[in-house]
């Protein structure tokens, strides 16, 4: 696939990195050095470059959002006309000091993107676990017992997509059902920030939901 990234920062650096090494062409853009594009780029050897937002979206197959909420407008301004794009996103809708969530409960960033680019399909995803723990968890990708990720969107066809990203990542995709369950994960990427940063064992920590008792 080719992959569009808006926002190559701890996120979106890793993921694109992570799917470049999978075998996807990706484009790095929305940094504030080009020189930091161009060095991701490099350092993937092969399929990857740098780009501007409106050159990482013209071909992409899909896109990941992956900008603080803050600048979402802005990279959307530059990404252009995203009519019928897949947008995988992974941004949480964070207040300025990343201290809390500005949208929960009764709504979720993830929709309000939707709201956003009604023309886009979004799809909610890897906002669930820290940027830290990606390559581990891709080092780990033919082990058996992968750590699941949640997902959600309101369109199948962008929903598979995404999974098979999550998969190339090396979770195991676990669809939670329509985006308006952002309302839902959202705020549990802040439990897992919360384990993350302030538990005691570290900031590489997945998940994994699996059924018990059979
Ligand atoms: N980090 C995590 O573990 C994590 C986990 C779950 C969800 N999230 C969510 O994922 C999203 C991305 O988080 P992140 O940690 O990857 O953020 P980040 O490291 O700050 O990356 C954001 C990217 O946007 C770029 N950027 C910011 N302001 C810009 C401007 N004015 N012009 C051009 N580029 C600009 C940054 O440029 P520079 O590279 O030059 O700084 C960076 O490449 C956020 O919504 C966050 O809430 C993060």
């Amino acid at each position: 696939m080719h992959i569009g990234v808006l926002g190559s920062g701890l996120m979106g650096g890793k993921l694109g990195t992570i799917l470049a090494r999978a075998g996807h062409d990706v484009v790095f853009s929305y940094a504030r050095s080009e020189q930091k594009l161009k060095k991701l780029a490099r350092e993937v050897q092969g399929n990857a470059r740098a780009g501007t937002p409106g050159e990482a979206a013209r071909d992409a197959d899909a896109l990941l959002l992956a900008v603080h909420w803050s600048r979402v407008d802005d990279v959307l301004k530059q990404a252009g006309d995203v009519s019928g794009k897949v947008i995988v996103s992974c941004s949480l809708p964070m207040n300025a000091d990343d201290t809390g969530l500005v949208i929960a409960h009764t709504s979720s960033g993830a929709e309000q993107l939707a709201k956003r680019v009604p023309q886009a399909r979004i799809v909610s995803a890897f906002n669930t676990v820290p940027s830290e723990v990606l390559f581990g968890v891709f080092e780990a990708r033919r082990k058996a017992r992968r750590p699941s990720l949640v997902y959600c969107g309101d369109d199948a066809g962008s929903k598979k997509i995404a999974a098979q990203l999550i998969r190339d990542v090396g979770f195991e995709p676990v669809d939670a059902g329509p985006l308006r369950i952002a309302r839902y994960t959202e705020p549990f990427a802040l439990l897992v920030a919360q384990l993350a940063y302030e538990g005691d064992r570290g900031p590489e920590l997945a998940y994994r939901f699996e059924p018990f008792g059979k």
